[in-house]
Order: C-alpha cells, then structure tokens, then sequence
C-alpha cells in the first residue's frame, strides 16, 4: 500500500516562503533593493528577523519605506546609491522568459528606477504568478492625469480596455490605468512603444528590466527559475 502526501499551502504561506528564500541573495554589508507589495512585505519581514545587517536599503514606495523603517533597517536615497547588486520584488505575472506584469500596488515608476539600477532582479512569487503569455492580468500603467483619455484611445486601437483606478494617485502624483483585454506577446517592444506614448510615465511590462532569477512559491517548496 502507498500514501501520498499534499501539503496544501496557502497564497499568504507561500509568499512568507519566498520572501525568506530571498535572503539567501543578500549579503551583509551591502546596499540592497527593495520592491513594493504583500510578497516584499514578507521578506522586510524576514530580513529585519534574520540578523543580517545591511548597510541599507533603496525602497521603490512609501509603503515599503515606512515597513522598513519601522523595523530599524536603514533606508537610502536612490540618488545617494550608483549601482545594486540586488533588487528584490514581486510581480503580478512573470513569463517563462522572466518578463514581468508589475504596479498592481501602483510603485512601478519608483520599482522600475530601483530595477534599474541593480545587477540583479530577484523575483519572489507563488505559483499563481506565473503564466505563458503576459495580459491576463489587466495592465497597469503610470500616466500625467490630463494625458489619461488619449492613451485609453490608444490602448483601445489595440484592443485593450482601460480603466482610470478609481481613488488612486501614486506617490508620483499621477494616475493608474489598468488595461484589460491585450495579449503581450513582444514584451520588449511593447515596453518600447507605450513608453513613447506621451503622458506615459511608465508602463507596468518590465522586459528591459526583466528578473535575473524567481524564487516560486509552490506546494513542493521554493522553485528557482534562472532566465540568464
Ligand atoms: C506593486 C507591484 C507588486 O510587486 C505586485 O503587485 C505584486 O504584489 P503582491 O506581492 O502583493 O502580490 O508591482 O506595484
């Protein structure tokens, strides 16, 4: 006679997985970069609790500054910082190519400057997260509030429904657009092309500034996933 076994892991759990497995990327001493949303909660979380002293953090919100801040981790200005040997965030889709659907917590203009400024993009995720083709989730995007009616035009020429998320200014003073309805299958160019479109601060498909490595939350464990 044989048994099996299914551990059944909630979202919340795996999350707290992978944001645990992300300490694994940080070194002591150094300057580390910080993403925004529940799955980051968990590994600020972690990081105070683990005894690893960084000489600090470049936070991509306000949300995560004040997190981080509460619990005594040091956090720096971007300007004060040239380069990152890590930035670690979650995503709201990641393809198998590590392209990435991120700005579901409206911080992608900030995560996508921190990105940019790192070596390294350390995904963390649970499973859910992952997908064949970025769209399912509606798109956000970044954009100048008088720009907001021009651009849902031009999302609607290809297709894509956009919806002004209601109440919500980013801590950018701008407003969200979330796209429904696109299927992205050129991320890179895609990124490229809305990013041109005037009144866009940033659009939530990060190809250019796609994850080095994701670390999935699954009910066998943390899977990692290298994309270079
Ligand atoms: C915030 C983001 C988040 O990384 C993304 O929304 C995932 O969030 P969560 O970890 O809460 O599922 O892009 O702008």
């Amino acid at each position: 006679m044989s048994f099996s076994f299914q551990i059944s892991m909630t979202q919340d759990e795996l999350k707290t997985l992978v944001g645990q497995a992300a300490l694994h990327y940080v070194e002591a001493g150094s300057i580390v970069g910080v993403g925004t949303g529940s799955t980051v909660d968990k590994f600020i979380d972690a990081l105070a609790a683990s005894g690893i002293k960084v000489a600090g953090a470049v936070s991509s919100s306000v949300r995560s500054t004040e997190r981080m801040k509460g619990l005594g981790i040091p956090v720096l200005d971007a300007a004060e910082v040239q380069r990152l040997g890590v930035y670690i965030d979650g995503a709201d889709e990641i393809d198998h190519g590590g392209h990435m659907i991120k700005g579901g917590g409206a911080a992608l203009t900030r995560e996508k400057i921190v990105a940019d400024l790192a070596e390294r993009f350390v995904c963390i995720a649970d499973e859910s997260k992952l997908v064949q083709a970025l769209g399912k989730f509606p798109l956000p995007v970044e954009v100048i509030p008088m720009a907001a009616a021009q651009i849902a035009r031009r999302f609607a020429d290809l297709g894509g429904v956009a919806t002004l998320r209601a109440g919500v200014v980013t801590d950018n003073g701008c407003h969200i657009l979330d796209v429904t309805g696109l299927q992205i299958t050129q991320p890179r160019a895609f990124e490229a092309d809305v990013n041109q479109w005037p009144g866009v601060v940033t659009v939530g498909v990060f190809a250019r500034n796609r994850a080095n490595v994701c670390l999935l939350g699954t009910a066998e464990g943390v899977k990692t996933l290298r994309f270079d």
